[in-house]
This record gives C-alpha cells, sequence and structure tokens, in this order.
C-alpha cells in the first residue's frame, strides 16, 4: 500500500526513516491527476531507488490566474491507486502555510532569486510562473532531503530550472525522462483532461509544427528564426491561439530567440486550444529517433 501524508514534517520523517536504513530514496513531484507519463516516472523511480516517493501537491504559486488554479483537474484517489499499482511506497502533501512555515501566512512568502532559466517564456506569458515552481521546488527537495528526482521532458524549462535548483543543493540527483506521448503524438499532460475530442485533434497541430521543424533542421534550416516562422504559420488556425513558438540552444538558455546558424535546437511551442493551454517541445537533432516514448490513450480518458 502506498502511504499518503498530510504534512511535510511528517513526509521528511519516513524519508529519514528510509535512508536510515540504507535505501536510496527516489522522489516523483507531482500536482496529481496521474496520466502515464506521470506512471512512467515512477516507474523509473521504482526500478532506480531502495523506496520511491511521489508528491501530490497543487501549488498556488505557480498558478498566475485564480481561474487556472480552480480547473486545474484534481483526482487524489485514482492517482493513490496509480501510485500503488507501480510500487510507490509514500505519497505527500501539504498546506502553503506548512510548506513554508516561517513566513506565518501564505501571502507572507518571500519571493525567491530568479535562477538563470527562469528567463523568456514561460516567464514572459506566466508572470511569477517559474518563480512559483523555483519556490516549491526548493522546498520539496528539502522535504525529502537526499534523493533522485525524476521530471518530465514535456515541461522543458522548468527541467533546466530544477537541474539549476539540484546543482545548489548538492545532495539532489535530477533525472530527466522522455515526453510520453499519446498514439495520435499529442503529449500526455493533466490538461489533456480538459480536451474534448474536436479540441484534442486540434491539439495535435503542436506535436506537427515541431516536427516540422525537426523536419527542416534535419533538411540543413539552423535559423531559429525560420523555425519560428514556420511554427507559427503550422499554428495559425482557427481554435488556436499561440503564446509562443520558440528556438533555444538547450545547452545556453536565452530568454530570447539566439543568433543562428545553431549547432544544437530545441524547439518548444506554447499555445492555447479552447481554453486550455499546452506546451511542447523536441530535441531538433535527435527528433523522430528516439526522443519520445508512446504509449496507448490512458485508460478511461
Ligand atoms: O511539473 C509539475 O507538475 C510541477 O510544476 C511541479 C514540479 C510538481 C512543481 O509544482
Amino acid at each position: 500500500m502506498t502511504i499518503y501524508l498530510g504534512t511535510p514534517a511528517e513526509a521528511r520523517y519516513w524519508c529519514r526513516e528510509q535512508r536510515k536504513g540504507g535505501q536510496s530514496v527516489g522522489f516523483v513531484p507531482t500536482m496529481g491527476a496521474l496520466h502515464d507519463g506521470h506512471r512512467s516516472l515512477v516507474e523509473r523511480a521504482v526500478a532506480e531507488n531502495g523506496t520511491t516517493c511521489a508528491s501530490i501537491f497543487v501549488n498556488p504559486l505557480q498558478f498566475n490566474s485564480r481561474e487556472d488554479l480552480d480547473k486545474y483537474p484534481r483526482s487524489l484517489e485514482e492517482d493513490l491507486a496509480i501510485l500503488d499499482r507501480v510500487g510507490c511506497k509514500m505519497a505527500f502533501t501539504g498546506s502553503l502555510e506548512s510548506f513554508f512555515p516561517e513566513a506565518g501566512d501564505a501571502d507572507r512568502i518571500p519571493p525567491v532569486v530568479p535562477l538563470p532559466a527562469i528567463a523568456g517564456l514561460e516567464a514572459a506569458f506566466r508572470p511569477g510562473h517559474m518563480e512559483g515552481v523555483q519556490a516549491i521546488v526548493e522546498r520539496l527537495f528539502r522535504t525529502v532531503g537526499p534523493c533522485r528526482a525524476y521530471f518530465g521532458e514535456k515541461d522543458f524549462q522548468q527541467s533546466l530550472l530544477v537541474r539549476q535548483i539540484a546543482a545548489g543543493m548538492n545532495t539532489i540527483e535530477v533525472v530527466v525522462c522522455p515526453t510520453v506521448r499519446e498514439s495520435g503524438g499529442l503529449a500526455m499532460s493533466s490538461r489533456n483532461r480538459r480536451l474534448d475530442a474536436a479540441e484534442r485533434e486540434l491539439a495535435l497541430a503542436l506535436v506537427r509544427a515541431l516536427r516540422a521543424a525537426a523536419g527542416a533542421w534535419h533538411g540543413g534550416q539552423r535559423d531559429p528564426e525560420r523555425l519560428e516562422e514556420l511554427m507559427r504559420g503550422m499554428l495559425a488556425v482557427p481554435g488556436i491561439t499561440t503564446d509562443y513558438t520558440a528556438v533555444r540552444d538547450p545547452e545556453n538558455w536565452t530568454a530570447e530567440t539566439p543568433p543562428g546558424p545553431l549547432q544544437k535546437g530545441r524547439a518548444l511551442v506554447a499555445a492555447w486550444v479552447g481554453g486550455v493551454r499546452l506546451i511542447d517541445n523536441l530535441d531538433l537533432d535527435t527528433a523522430g529517433t528516439h526522443s519520445s516514448t508512446v504509449r496507448p490513450a490512458f485508460r478511461g480518458e
């Protein structure tokens, strides 16, 4: 059985006890509404560690709209059943106040000093979002303590940020795992639950745009602005509102489009399909070879 703990203090104690017994701890931070992408992270954590835990906390600090926070899917019972099935030993949650006890009140949580990966893209379109992720991930890492922490590559900018957080802590090893896709190519996301059948079809334009950029890259196009234009054009269809199409050097993150030609490229998109904001990305060098895992659609969706 996966045990479910309601406070960070209990989770900290549990993790410490596991380590005393000599077990390495795998950790999968989540906001719940688990899908096959999360499941693959937990499976990997279970395979690579003596014991595995997950957090389930819809972090208000990373939502820049109250409506988005309220609409974020929640399915605790199902989540715990999934964690149990794949061998996760403990799941924990907490309140903002319990993660930041020194603030006294959730409104008084001090701002973080933003790390470099925060710059641009998600930060520009969701003010405060990346800072909110930084604040909670730092706390989650401190709660769990020394561990191997697993994140999905779908949130590419977040994966750079969590590596930078971990680099400042010394006791956390970050493992970034490939994006898991539905059979049509749509990147798995908790937000996909809010798409109806027509929107789900429309949402495939995101991965098509990324693949078109990868095709152009393999054809020799190394100018990031041209690749961004190509993707923007493919997303210019009724029903889709694009926040950004971007190409970045993954090893040298910049807020703005870097000057070309690039040696390495990561294509990223964020777009609204109906009322749902979706993000996705592809490594342009390896796209079409091994950059993503496809699983059949989650049962029941
Ligand atoms: O990727 C997520 O689900 C969240 O951003 C995270 C890392 C759990 C922090 O709230």
